[in-house]
């Protein structure tokens, strides 16, 4: 297999496992074969951008044929070629060479002409259909119709900084361990392996790392001197209002990003809950590398029947499983995954999810609602609902510079470099 054929052959397989079903981060074992860092960089771009930009390419490359592909590798591959030309950048007769080339490493050396032909005959009318391309929301943007109108209902004066902030890459978060060393300390651990950081003012654990890169290579790593959080998420911490001895419940808490922020945040007595038991071997071994101890149990948050002790806890965090339309900039597939009729199921168990906790909740105490969606149906309507039948609930502020939201506080994908994320905060009188 030539050298620029194996990443683009293992990233075509494992893009077209991903728009089959399987989630990115699960196929993600296609291309750590691969030996050199560098191959395995490129498959992984290529793997996220295909995904990104699959709902736009898969169109053109089915516009270019006359007979449907039904070979979903050499689909993938082609997606692929468009993506090198197009979003990469690529030189355009390298990127056709090694794409062809990548056929033949694929085991389909009978497509090698197919995918020859139909990418030269791209680079000839590029400039038309790429028009054509963008004559149409759903493939020039890349995103499904469902959620362009959802935005378009939601956000109307957004919709299209949403969109765009989608397709653009994330910055990388840190989260400072505070039990390890303070920001600066990390900060200038990081400065002396030439990796800059900057220090936002509103979240006093965060570093923001203008590149991505292999996080487990970064000085502290192994030793648990951080985490890999968004800033959005660094929010909920602070807005839980922690104090050392408060019984704290973090009610679906896999894979730990939170329960850790919490815990060192304060010497508070955590219950990480979480449903899926085959979610918590990583949220333990976090909490270790950490340093971080709580306890940690399976179960079903909206079923307290079955795992809660009868004694009230002083703050609740309630991380909702949701749509994830705040975080598609990370993980694009869920343009692909995600579809409207889940919307209401997720909604459905966000309500229950709520209405279940908040007896748990001592008078005086706060449940943080949160969600990594942009969905009113998620966001401002459930807390709506959630306000209208409990009269004592109270709604606080969220976090500062935040848009309103309902009762809560919005932040929408790429505002102050951040994920799409929403908070509500309320109190028990
Ligand atoms: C948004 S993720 C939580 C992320 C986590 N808080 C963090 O910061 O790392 C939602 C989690 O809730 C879990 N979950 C969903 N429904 C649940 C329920 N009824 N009870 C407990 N956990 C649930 C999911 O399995 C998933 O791990």
């Amino acid at each position: 297999m030539s050298a620029a054929a194996e990443p683009r052959a293992l990233a075509a397989r494992a893009l077209a496992a991903v728009v089959g079903g399987a989630s990115r981060r699960g196929v993600a074992a296609e291309y750590t074969m691969l030996h050199d860092p560098r191959d395995r960089a490129f498959a992984a771009a290529l793997l996220h951008e295909g995904a990104r930009w699959w709902l736009r390419y898969a169109v053109a490359l089915d516009g270019m044929l006359e007979r449907p592909l039904r070979v979903p590798e050499v689909r993938a591959l082609l997606v692929l070629g468009l993506v090198q030309l197009e979003v990469l950048r690529l030189p355009d007769y390298a990127a056709v060479a090694a794409t062809v080339a990548a056929t033949r490493a694929l085991g389909r050396p009978r497509h090698a002409a197919l995918v020859n032909a139909l990418l030269r005959r791209w680079l000839r009318e590029r400039a038309a259909r790429c028009a054509a391309l963008d004559a149409d929301a759903v493939t020039r943007t890349a995103h499904p119709r469902w959620l362009i109108e959802t935005l378009a209902r939601d956000w109307p004066g957004d919709v299209e900084a949403v969109l765009a902030a989608n397709n653009h890459a994330a910055p990388l978060w840190l989260r400072v361990n505070r039990r390890r060393g303070t920001r600066a300390e990390l900060g200038a651990r990081l400065a002396a392996t030439g990796v800059a950081a900057a220090e936002p003012a509103a979240l006093p654990d965060a570093l923001v790392l203008a590149q991505s890169t292999e996080v487990t290579r970064l000085p502290g790593y192994a030793e648990g001197a951080f985490s890999v959080q968004d800033g959005a998420a660094q929010f909920a911490a602070p807005l839980l209002a922690l104090a050392d001895g408060l019984r704290v419940l973090d009610a679906c808490a896999a894979p730990g990003g939170k329960s850790a922020h919490i815990l060192e945040t304060a010497a508070v007595e955590l219950l990480a809950l979480e449903r899926d038991p085959a979610r918590l071997p990583r949220l333990r071994q976090n909490l270790a590398r950490l340093g971080l101890r709580c306890t940690v149990h399976a179960g079903d948050a909206a079923q307290p029947a079955t795992w809660w002790d009868g004694r009230a806890f002083d703050r609740i965090l309630l991380d909702a499983p949701c749509t994830a339309t705040g975080i598609i900039r990370r993980q694009p597939d869920i343009k692909l995954h995600r579809r409207a009729a889940d919307v209401a199921a997720l909604v459905a168990e966000q309500r229950r999810l709520l209405a279940a906790l908040w007896p748990l909740l001592r008078r005086g105490g706060r449940l943080v609602y949160a969600t990594c969606s942009v969905l009113a149906a998620e966001n401002r309507e459930p807390v709506a609902a959630f306000l209208a039948d409990h009269g004592d609930a109270r709604p606080l502020p969220g976090p500062p510079g935040w848009r309103a939201a309902g009762a809560g506080a919005q932040n929408l994908p790429g505002e102050s470099g951040m994920d799409g994320f929403y908070y509500a905060v309320l109190e028990k009188v």
